[in-house]
């Protein structure tokens, strides 16, 4: 089933994460859709926003690479799953540049989540000088090289977002997406797992892109914060 993630960021109060599930609810109707829908919102926020019809899930935006203890400020995996969450992105290229958080870490990070029983949705993709030397390949397998330890039978979720069409308007073309997706395919090809892409996606690109991008949903930024917009491109595939 393809997966829609609504990444807040450091965005929404609690009022407006309660406003915002009642508007996702009524947009998606009883029912629900045909997708399965995850919203990472603030740790502040994931009460708020979640929905007591269980028509999308929850998920943290990261995870400590410790296991408990002495480390002021971090928030553990298994308190994740504790507070209700049920993914948690691991390595958003915001970490990773804004924060410094590498390849070992980041392997620990994901060591926390499989311990506690949390998915990862784990984040790839080249920065926009990396893409114009044609690096695209090399850094995708650095970067998917940090799952070596991961379990193979553990479902896993990898996320394709290229660093320059992350918050920028502008959005990979389907056949850099179709590209990316299937070489991540190719490293990861004894395991099971969905690949979704990200940066700039909105209602307007997520039909092409994923009719033609090679990719099981998307892992959305500006967009996700708009109930109607994220409840739009969660419908793309129907169109
Ligand atoms: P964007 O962000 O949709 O605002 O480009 C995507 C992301 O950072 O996950």
């Amino acid at each position: 089933m393809n997966l829609f993630v609504a990444n807040w960021k450091m965005n929404m109060l609690r009022a407006g994460a309660r406003a915002y599930a009642q508007e996702l609810g009524r947009r998606i109707g009883d029912r629900g859709l045909d997708v399965e829908l995850v919203v990472a919102p603030p740790l502040t926020a994931l009460d708020a926003a979640r929905d007591a019809g269980e028509r999308w899930s929850m998920a943290a935006q990261n995870v400590s690479s410790e296991a408990e203890g002495a480390f002021t400020g971090e928030v553990s995996a298994r308190q994740l799953v504790d507070a209700g969450c049920r993914y948690v992105i691991i390595g958003h290229s915001e970490r990773r540049t804004l924060f410094g958080e590498a390849g070992p870490m980041l392997a620990r990070k994901l060591a926390r989540a499989r311990e506690a029983e949390l998915v990862p949705i784990y984040c790839v993709g080249e920065t926009a000088d990396e893409h114009t030397a044609g690096a695209t390949d090399s850094v995708l397998s650095d970067q998917i090289a940090t799952l070596r330890d991961d379990p193979p039978g553990a479902p896993l979720v990898v996320a394709y977002e290229p660093v320059w069409c992350i918050g920028t308007g502008t959005a990979a073309t389907p056949r850099d997406a179709a590209v990316a997706s299937t070489r991540i395919r190719e490293l990861l090809a004894s395991r099971q797992l969905r690949v979704l892409y990200g940066g700039s996606v909105n209602p307007a690109n997520a039909g092409d892109l994923l009719r033609d991008g090679k990719v099981d949903g998307f892992l959305i930024g500006g967009a996700s914060l708009d109930p109607a917009a994220f409840a739009a491109i969660s419908r793309a595939e129907t169109g």
